[in-house]
């Protein structure tokens, strides 16, 4: 018997990286998740199949959550599919980093649009339909770098310090319901997002954690899983960091 048996869920950004590992793990646990993409379709379809073949239950949806029209649609599929929503981890995101001084427009909105508003897209389509259950989980991604800031990711940085007061305000709104809301905030995560950072980078965050080495998907989704459990049921409005100590350096 899982902890989340009878749940279900939907991942945002869910076709690689940290979104993969958080929608394997809450079918391991149980729940059926509605696996989201917006361009990686066979990735999506991959890990629907590493969910089936494991037991578990999945279906993809393909959704761009910086567009409302598009997260509405994504939280009806899972209530079509699944005759409710129990969880919303929000995951999806992108970075455009770049110093400010040569930081465009549209480096600045393609990151707002996928971190911040994206959040406000499905957790808006998420909220009547768990007020209407008299129950929820939200579970929003935020990073490391909302907390601390870092240089280059002016954009980002804000988008996930965003993330962390919204969900405060909105766990706030929804207490009386029954619905929590929980920030996990990740330090360095081997993804495709974080690759392309140059390899004095990524050793000097290494000497910077405190555990001294990344994380991995699986240890971010264990902490969702957590968040979206019964046993979290008296947790809301914290950031949870999965940063092998990062953030007290910063
Ligand atoms: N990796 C780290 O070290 C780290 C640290 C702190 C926080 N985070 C956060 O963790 C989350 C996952 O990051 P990751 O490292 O796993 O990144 P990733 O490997 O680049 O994966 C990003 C995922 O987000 C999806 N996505 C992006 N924009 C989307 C949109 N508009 N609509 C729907 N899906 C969208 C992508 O789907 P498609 O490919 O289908 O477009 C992909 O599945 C992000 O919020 C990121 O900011 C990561």
């Amino acid at each position: 018997m899982g902890t989340l048996d009878n749940k279900s869920a939907v991942v945002t950004g869910a076709s690689r990286g940290i979104g993969r590992a958080i929608a394997i793990d809450l079918a391991r646990r149980g729940a059926a998740v509605v696996v989201n993409y917006n361009s990686s379709e066979a990735a999506a379809q991959e890990v629907v199949q590493a969910i089936t073949d494991a037991g578990g239950r999945a279906i993809v949806f393909k959704a761009d959550v910086s567009r409302a029209d598009e997260a509405g649609a994504l939280i009806k599929a899972c209530i079509d599919a699944y005759g409710k929503l129990d969880i919303l981890v929000n995951n999806a995101g992108t970075t455009r980093d770049t110093l400010l001084m040569s930081m465009s427009e549209a480096d600045w909105d393609t990151v707002m649009n996928a971190d911040l508003k994206s959040v406000f897209n499905c957790c808006k389509a998420a909220v009547r339909p768990m007020i209407r259950a008299r129950g929820g989980r939200i579970v929003n991604i935020s990073s490391v770098v909302g907390l601390s800031g870092q240089a280059g990711q002016t954009n980002y940085a804000a988008a996930k310090a965003g993330v962390i007061a919204f969900t405060k305000s909105l766990a706030k709104e929804v207490g009386s319901r029954g619905i929590t809301v929980n920030c996990v905030a990740p330090g360095f995560i081997p993804t495709a997002l974080t690759n392309v950072l140059p390899d004095d980078q990524k050793q000097g965050i290494t000497k910077a954690t405190p555990l001294g080495r990344f994380g991995t998907p699986e240890e971010v989704a264990y902490a969702v899983s957590f968040l979206a459990g019964d046993e979290a049921a008296f947790i809301t409005g914290v950031t949870l960091s999965v940063d092998g100590g990062l953030v007290m350096q910063s």
